[in-house]
């Protein structure tokens, strides 16, 4: 339900778009040009068609239908005859065993029941020495600034589960019996009430959110560290991309 109303705003959202930040997601997984990628959630398409650029074939999945028509349209304006995109769950990825060289979700582990059960997935579909990545928003090591973040996350958008610490992203990997290969840093400054717009927040819980990030920029309650521009409230996201390879 909030997936099928965001897909148009989320589609808009300059950072999602960025071009530099797609090309250092396929500098740090550096695919061959032979592979068979397959991005998962792949929301509008933009990691799918960036890696669609540079291999073979690109598969994008996702549980939204909204979501696939905006990907599927930036497809075809792109004039990408190697990119297709698909219905399904993550949970129970469609496909036979090791049919990918490369796999890679971007920013939605944090909207995951069952992390540990989809990266298992994952790990299935690609073949052995192949690549899975994920990238994601990624909270502070410590429990409570944690739980102040994906409490204020929750409430801007119910589908947010929960997002992980950097330690925790790379645990839930590691024990997938992936190999980590590399791990870069990100950050997307967030202006918020663009961000509670993207996701339709309504205006009473929206007071609730601005409260605790109000909260937050007079005591560095998470991490998220609130600061203004011109009187607006920012923050900051941090994000995580973890390279590994299937052993
Ligand atoms: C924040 S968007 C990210 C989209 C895209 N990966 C990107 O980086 O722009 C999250 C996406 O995850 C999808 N999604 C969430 N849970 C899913 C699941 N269990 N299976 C498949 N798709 C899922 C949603 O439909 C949505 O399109």
């Amino acid at each position: 339900m909030e997936f099928s109303q965001q897909a148009l705003p989320y589609s808009q959202t300059p950072s999602i778009s960025d071009a530099g930040r797609l090309q250092k997601l396929v500098t740090a997984v550096s695919p061959d040009a032979n592979a068979r990628v397959l991005d998962v959630a792949c929301g509008p398409g933009y990691v799918a068609l960036a890696f669609a650029e540079v291999c073979r074939e690109v598969v994008g999945i996702d549980l939204t239908p909204e979501m696939l028509e905006v990907a599927e349209s930036h497809r075809r304006k792109k004039a990408l005859t190697n990119a297709s995109f698909q219905l399904g769950a993550a949970e129970k990825l469609p496909f036979r065993n090791q049919q990918f060289d490369v796999v890679v979700s971007r920013l939605a582990l944090h909207h995951w029941e069952t992390p540990r059960r989809i990266i298992a997935e994952m790990a299935r579909v690609c073949r052995r020495g192949g690549t899975i990545a994920l990238e994601d928003l990624i909270t502070s090591e410590h429990t409570r600034r944690a739980s102040f973040q994906n409490r204020i996350e929750k409430l801007r958008d119910p589908s947010h589960t929960k997002a992980l610490s950097a330690s925790g992203l790379v645990q839930v990997l590691a024990a997938a019996r992936l190999e980590i290969v590399s791990i870069h840093s990100g950050e997307l400054v967030q202006d918020a009430e663009r961000w509670m717009q993207t996701s339709r927040t309504p205006e009473k819980v929206a007071r609730k959110v601005r409260a605790l990030l109000e909260q937050d920029e007079q005591r560095d309650l998470s991490g998220l560290t609130p600061f203004r521009v011109e009187g607006r409230l920012h923050f900051r996201h941090k994000t995580l991309t973890v390279v590994t390879h299937k052993l």
